[in-house]
């Protein structure tokens, strides 16, 4: 489960501003649940709760089981909402060092042609058995046009051909739309097996879908209490999202009052990625007709250790979001040493968790002195409902959010400004 703490906020506002913005996030919500904002084609994100598919779970799962089991390396292939999400939960739920399992590699994130390069190398390697490394490849475009994600299959799927011969088909995995595009066309004539990510869900929306889903269950998650953690969650909110709403009016009101930047902060190293999809996921609805929250992400305590004094005593239009988990794995103890050449014996005892928990909370007393609004979303345990309960609540804050600032949460015609320019300077033909 998650809730926002608002509290540190809500200082930074008058009475005035604050009620003003609550009403302005109850209209929102309101619009949303009766389908009269904008995008309203765009809300399958929602549908996908309200009436679960335990076909595509148990589908899900028994193909991510296999590749789990035989892989020893799956490639997630897509950018944007095509693979943050995977990225956020895979990475919030298995250990950083793993002796089980396929090492799950991202391509066609971005244009370099050294990281493809080397990424083949790696894969002609043996594996730690010295054997041939058994690959498999999931690509993922909604679109199925997608220059990054098209260029990195390419090269990829002809070292699949090459390695494994007709094997190959069936190690490749496309996830994409029911119909249209190049990937379509693709899977037509090589027959690969093909997965479908709904018209009516965006690409930053669509990690409950195959998009996501594929890639979890191969790394191991158990999908289906990822799932119905957000639909426990989108259960709830049907029922009450006070705490949301506060959350969404106060970041609205900051907002409104000149707040330029929402910097997304964890002390745990397993939830940056899913500050990089929330990144996403806030970015890509709000920044639209020169509104929104440039939202940035930051590791802290490493962070601390560059941008904090920018934080701490920069320009005053930052305000923060801690992502809080709380972790119950035992954690190193921090022992007395002789001699106490480093001072640090007056923590002997302590476990690292504690200090870290210290660094959070000291950082938020210092942080809100020195003029930041900060919130906290806590996310009660590193589990699959929580992370699930994590995503459907984001998801909807962001909806009723970008609803407040009068524009459209579900597109973003932006990202084309930058497609046009590459495109021609490259001499694509229309
Ligand atoms: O959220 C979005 O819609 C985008 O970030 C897309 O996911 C991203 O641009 C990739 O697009 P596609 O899945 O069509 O390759």
């Amino acid at each position: 489960m998650i809730t926002v703490e608002t509290k540190l906020a809500r200082t930074f506002l008058s009475d005035e501003e604050r009620n003003l913005a609550g009403t302005v996030a109850s209209e929102s919500s309101e619009k949303l649940d009766k389908r009269t904002g904008k995008g309203t084609e765009w809300l399958g994100w929602q549908d996908i709760l309200r009436e679960p598919n335990d076909a595509l779970l148990e589908n899900m799962e028994s193909i991510g089981t296999e590749i789990h089991k035989k892989a020893d390396v799956f490639i997630v292939c897509g950018i944007g909402g095509s693979y943050l999400g995977a990225r956020a939960v895979i990475e919030a739920l298995t250990p950083e060092f793993r002796d089980r399992g396929p090492e799950i590699i991202y391509a066609g994130h971005h244009i370099s042609g050294r990281y493809l390069q080397r990424l083949i190398a790696h894969l002609e390697k043996p594996n730690a058995n010295g054997r041939p490394k058994e690959v498999y490849l999931n690509v993922i475009s909604k679109s199925g046009t997608t220059m990054e994600t098209a260029i990195a299959f390419r090269v990829l799927r002809k070292w699949m051909h090459d390695h494994y011969g007709d094997d190959a088909v069936s190690r490749i995995f496309c996830t994409t739309s029911k119909e249209g595009g190049a990937l379509n066309k693709i899977i037509d004539a090589s027959g690969y097996r093909k997965f479908i990510l709904p018209d009516d869900v965006g690409g930053r929306f669509s990690v409950l879908t195959p998009v996501g889903l594929l890639p979890i269950a191969a790394a191991g998650i158990d999908v289906r209490r990822l799932f119905y953690g957000a639909v426990e969650c989108y259960e709830r909110m049907q029922q009450d999202r006070s705490n949301l709403l506060d959350y969404v009016a106060t970041r609205y009101a900051l907002c409104k009052k000149g707040y330029a930047i929402d910097l997304i902060a964890t002390f745990e190293p397993a939830l940056v990625s899913m500050g990089g999809w929330l990144q996403q996921l806030y970015g890509e609805s709000e920044g639209k007709n020169g509104k929104g929250l440039f939202p940035a992400v930051a590791q802290y305590s490493t962070d601390l250790h560059s941008l904090g004094q920018m934080v701490q005593d920069g320009k005053r239009n930052i305000m923060e979001t801690f992502l809080h988990i709380r972790n119950a794995e035992p954690s190193l103890t921090i022992f007395k040493e002789s001699g106490d050449y480093d001072g640090l014996n007056y923590l002997s005892g302590k476990t690292m968790e504690e200090v870290n928990e210290k660094a959070f909370l000291g950082t938020v007393q210092a942080h809100g002195e020195g003029g930041v609004p900060v919130f906290i979303a806590r996310i009660d345990e590193q589990s699959a409902e929580s992370i699930g309960h994590a995503i459907y609540y984001f998801e909807l804050a962001t909806a009723i959010f970008v609803y407040a600032l009068g524009e459209n949460p579900f597109d973003q015609p932006g990202v084309e400004a930058y497609k046009k320019a590459m495109f021609r300077l490259l001499g694509k033909q229309d």
